[in-house]
């Protein structure tokens, strides 16, 4: 997106919430709405005035990233930074509620006292959802190093590796390709341990026999990936190909309907009904997926509880699964960008289980 159109995309975010001014504090918002990288900064944005606010560590990253807006790096407090930048009364200003504290809402409250400050639940959401060509790009060069690192992993893996061995792994290698960092940490769950949907890898040796389940992705030019697939080591037992049957045919039956337009909870009923009629809709314990942009966790939640439509342009994961305490879990996980009518599959690697 140009400057001219991100503020135009800024100046409608005001119009929609009916206010003069907005603070964006979350990383993620500051990168996407001036494209600072840092981890400390606040993006103050009216139609009028347009404001980082950092400190000395970042004074030259600033600098060369910032171009459409006044680079103050002084450092202290941002909030007592904010009140001597914005030097003027402003009527009302947005900011993030589902992410500044309250001591920092109090202290802003108090600093600009004839200011009516508006928390808001996910205030860029909506427009970073529709990603851009250029986001979608970014997304997609993170997905083709998080597929070739599992093809690697691959041909690693077999009993005598721990679980933690394997995470490291997919680590060194996915940042050797390229990657500034991890999506997020490495799932490498093993036996029946893969049964936790969210499992740490652990000093778990993998055996002959077991599942292998491995969930990772990584960043690149600040855009996430997120795959997941599963491993056999050695032949799978019957089972565990039924269950692994039920779950690709959730993902098959997500991803021939996703599309734009239909509701979230639409299209997690897809996959889920799938399960249920299998009769393991108790185990899939989780919404089918979620956005995927500058932050590995977007709106919207493909969820169950979320009936929005889904809107044009936006990434998201499908990511059924199936977890049985105590024997397995199975999830498989693909990206896919929604359009009207269709949606275009990010993720190139097979489905199928993969049998080392
Ligand atoms: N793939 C990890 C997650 O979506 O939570
Ligand atoms: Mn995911």
């Amino acid at each position: 997106m140009s400057p001219a159109e991100r503020h135009r995309v800024l100046n409608g975010v005001c119009h929609r919430l009916s206010v003069d001014a907005l603070l964006l504090t979350e990383a993620s918002d500051v990168r996407w709405a001036c494209g600072f990288t840092g981890s400390s900064g606040w993006l103050y944005w009216s139609p009028w005035k347009a404001c980082l606010l950092t400190d000395g560590r970042y004074t030259i990253q600033a600098g060369r990233e910032v171009t459409d807006a006044e680079i103050r790096s002084e450092g202290g407090d941002l909030a007592t930074q904010l009140s001597e930048a914005i030097g003027q009364s402003v009527e009302r200003i947005a900011f993030a509620g589902d992410h500044v504290t309250v001591d920092v809402a109090a202290r802003l409250s108090n600093m600009l006292p004839q200011t009516e400050w508006l928390p808001t639940a996910r205030l860029l959401a909506p427009e970073r959802a529709v990603k851009q060509d250029i986001e979608v790009e970014a997304i997609t060069r993170a997905l083709r190093i998080t597929e070739h690192v599992f093809e690697e992993v691959l041909g690693l893996l077999r009993p005598g590796y721990t679980e933690r061995e394997i995470a490291a792994e997919v680590i060194y290698r996915q940042l050797k390709r390229g990657a500034e960092r991890m999506s997020f940490d490495p799932i490498v769950a093993s036996g029946a341990h893969s049964a936790l949907p969210h499992a740490r890898p652990t000093g778990r040796v993998i055996e002959r026999g077991d599942l292998v389940l491995l969930d990772f992705g990584c960043v690149v030019d600040g855009y996430a990936s997120d795959m997941t697939r599963m491993v056999s080591i050695g032949r799978p037992e019957a089972d565990v190909l039924a269950v692994y049957d039920i779950v690709r045919g959730a993902l098959d039956r997500a991803s021939e309907s996703a599309r734009a337009g239909m509701g979230a909870n639409e299209l997690d009923r897809t996959a889920r009904s799938e399960i249920e009629r299998a009769g393991y809709g108790e185990a899939f314990s989780h919404s089918l997926g979620h956005g995927v942009g500058l932050d590995i966790h977007e709106w919207p939640g493909v969820s169950y509880r979320n009936p929005e439509p889904l809107p044009d342009g936006a990434v998201i994961t499908l990511e059924p699964g199936i977890y049985l305490e105590g024997r397995f879990g199975i999830r498989i996980e693909d990206m896919v960008r929604l359009r009207p009518g269709h949606n275009e599959v990010i993720t190139r690697l097979s489905r199928d289980l993969f049998i080392v």
